[in-house]
């Protein structure tokens, strides 16, 4: 089976850059329409040039500016995708932040601000989301199911990581989250999953792997030696998103090159 997002429309949220620009690129190579998401004018110039990305490559997309940890802004933003493209197929759940800090010195802000884009964020949109899937109902010439979901995760919804409880936290719940989601929205096919990225390259772990040193560590981290890029996280979320892993709900996708294999117990324990 050939796989194809032609006639859908995607919202991929936090598109301007990293995994959620490579997210808006593969689904646009795949026939979705794609809303490129940014959260802040700062971010207008590389919204507007990853959709030249798309459309150069023959795609189909519009920018749309939302802080989607703000209730007003995400309500906007569905009603206004509706309006425009008629309805929204798939959502990928994707801006999410660190701010990270020794517990004892995290902020209030610092935690506030984390849960309230990765994980509050992600209820708003699924909530306007899903509302949009049920007004629309199954349309088979778009897809056998209802409406699919794709939260970005991360390896750190199961691996604890000292300095950055918020984030973890954020993670940990999207899980629950999801499975929820997955539970209750099942019998009206609306399908709802978690990628859960490793170490990808992107500005948000710049740190992780801007000199030799530092990627050095990490890389013994992962079996798989190279260090992730957006495409990888990419050409799952084509294949959530598609007819193709139809009977795939309520499940967390590790894509993270065996990090959650525990790297460093391959000697000792
Ligand atoms: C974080 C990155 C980190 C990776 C692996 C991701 O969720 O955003 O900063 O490199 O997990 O630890």
């Amino acid at each position: 089976m050939e796989i194809s997002l032609k006639n859908q429309v995607a919202i991929v949220t936090g598109a301007s850059s990293g995994i959620g620009a490579g997210v808006a690129k593969s689904l646009a190579s795949s026939g979705a329409t794609v809303v490129v998401n940014y959260s802040s004018d700062k971010s207008l110039d590389k919204a507007n040039s990853i959709l030249k990305e798309i459309t150069d490559a023959g795609g189909n997309g519009i920018v749309y500016l939302c802080d989607v940890s703000q209730e007003n802004q995400v309500i906007s933003m569905f009603q206004d995708v509706v309006s425009q493209l008629g309805t929204v197929d798939i959502l990928v759940n994707n801006a999410g932040i660190q701010k990270d800090a020794k517990f004892t010195e995290m902020t209030l802000d610092q935690w506030n601000a984390v849960i309230g884009i990765n994980l509050t964020g992600q209820f708003l949109c699924a909530r306007e989301a899903i509302k949009e899937f049920l007004r629309r109902g199954i349309d088979t010439k778009r897809s056998v199911a209802c409406g699919k979901i794709i939260h970005i995760s991360s390896v750190h919804e199961i691996i604890p990581w000292a300095g950055h409880a918020n984030y973890a936290s954020s993670k940990g719940a999207i899980k629950m989250m999801m499975q929820t989601l997955a539970q209750e929205y099942g019998a009206d096919k609306i399908r709802v999953n978690s990628i859960c990225p490793g170490a990808i390259q992107t500005p948000i772990n710049t740190n992780a792997w801007n000199t030799p040193e530092a990627l050095n560590d990490l890389l013994t981290l992962i079996p798989y030696n190279r260090i992730g890029q957006p495409q990888d996280i990419g050409n799952l979320a084509v294949f959530l998103a598609s007819d193709m892993s139809d009977y795939i709900t309520g499940a967390s996708i590790f894509v993270d090159g065996g990090m959650t294999t525990f790297e460093s117990f391959s000697t000792g324990g």
